[in-house]
């Protein structure tokens, strides 16, 4: 596996490896790797024959009330977990290899950056959308592959790629979970113990909406309030949205119906949690 730092290096690496129509598979991180990133690798394993994966922490996907030097950055354990899953190259660029003069061009993603985490992030959709692109341009896989756990960036790509006719495949993984259903997130270090044992009702609340949706009710109001009622047994939850939403347009629902994505976000302590689930209904 080779580490490497600069675009020219990586884009010639990757020159190499691709005759013989070796097909491209794309991890992008910003690092601090845990098993949902090592799911993606292993579907990236699976489904292509040369596996890049970069660690970038991107600075203008971040607010201004979020701090980018707390991000985590464990970077040797990354290196060595991605060498363990059989990763051909890590790309791993400083901020000046990725954004050397002031960045004035912008890919802005309409209308599904809007809703759910778009509207207490501003600018945080079109930080990812630019940054991916780049990404896709330096690395130019056959397939990227994004995790459900954050549903709206997988849809945002999947928009973008197709808008653009960019030349790759958007492959979305599964959310993987703790024993308890918390979604795994870089983010889960935050809690402590009693968040911790709380941040378990944030899927419990997804799961309470899909036994009422099974059990025929489809208002999304009544469903948004059974949800609140579990995510009230959690004293130190602060709910920031709970939407039912069109899985593919992001569109509000008043009725869950077709493909629903349940979608929620919520501050436990310092850490912002987000989780959803998907349900065909008919
Ligand atoms: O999901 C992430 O970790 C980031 O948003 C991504 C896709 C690597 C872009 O910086």
């Amino acid at each position: 596996m080779e580490v490497i730092e600069t675009i020219k290096k990586t884009r010639a690496a990757i020159a190499k490896a691709r005759p013989g129509g070796r097909t491209i598979g794309f991890v992008p991180t910003m690092g601090a790797l845990h098993e949902g990133h090592f799911s993606l690798i292993k579907a990236a394993k699976e489904q292509t024959e040369f596996v890049v994966v970069s660690i970038f922490v991107n600075p203008t996907q971040f607010g201004p009330n979020e701090d980018i030097d707390k991000y985590p950055r464990p970077f040797e354990a990354d290196v060595k977990a991605c060498e363990k899953l059989g990763v051909d190259i890590v790309f791993a660029p400083t901020a000046e290899q990725m954004y050397p003069q002031e960045n004035i061009t912008w890919i802005n993603v309409e209308k599904v950056t809007e809703p759910l985490c778009g509207k207490n992030r501003p600018g945080h959709f079109r930080g990812v959308a630019t940054v991916c692109a780049k990404l896709f341009n330096i690395i130019q896989p056959d397939k990227a592959f994004f995790g459900q756990k954050d549903a709206q960036q997988a849809v945002v790509i999947k928009q973008m790629v197709a808008d653009l006719n960019l030349p790759l495949e958007i492959i979305v993984c599964p959310t993987v979970r703790e024993k308890d259903g918390l979604a795994i997130s870089s983010r889960n270090r935050y809690l402590d113990a009693e968040q911790r044992k709380q941040a378990a009702l944030l899927y419990a609340a997804l799961q309470e909406a899909e036994l009422f949706i099974n059990a025929g009710q489809r208002k999304s109001s009544e469903l948004i309030s059974q949800m609140e009622k579990i995510l009230r047994i959690g004293k130190r939850i602060k709910i920031e949205y709970i939407s039912i939403v069109d899985a593919k347009t992001l569109d509000e629902l008043d009725e869950a119906k077709g493909s629903s994505l349940i979608a929620l976000a919520a501050k436990i302590g310092t850490a912002r949690l987000i989780d959803n689930i998907v349900l065909d209904i008919e």
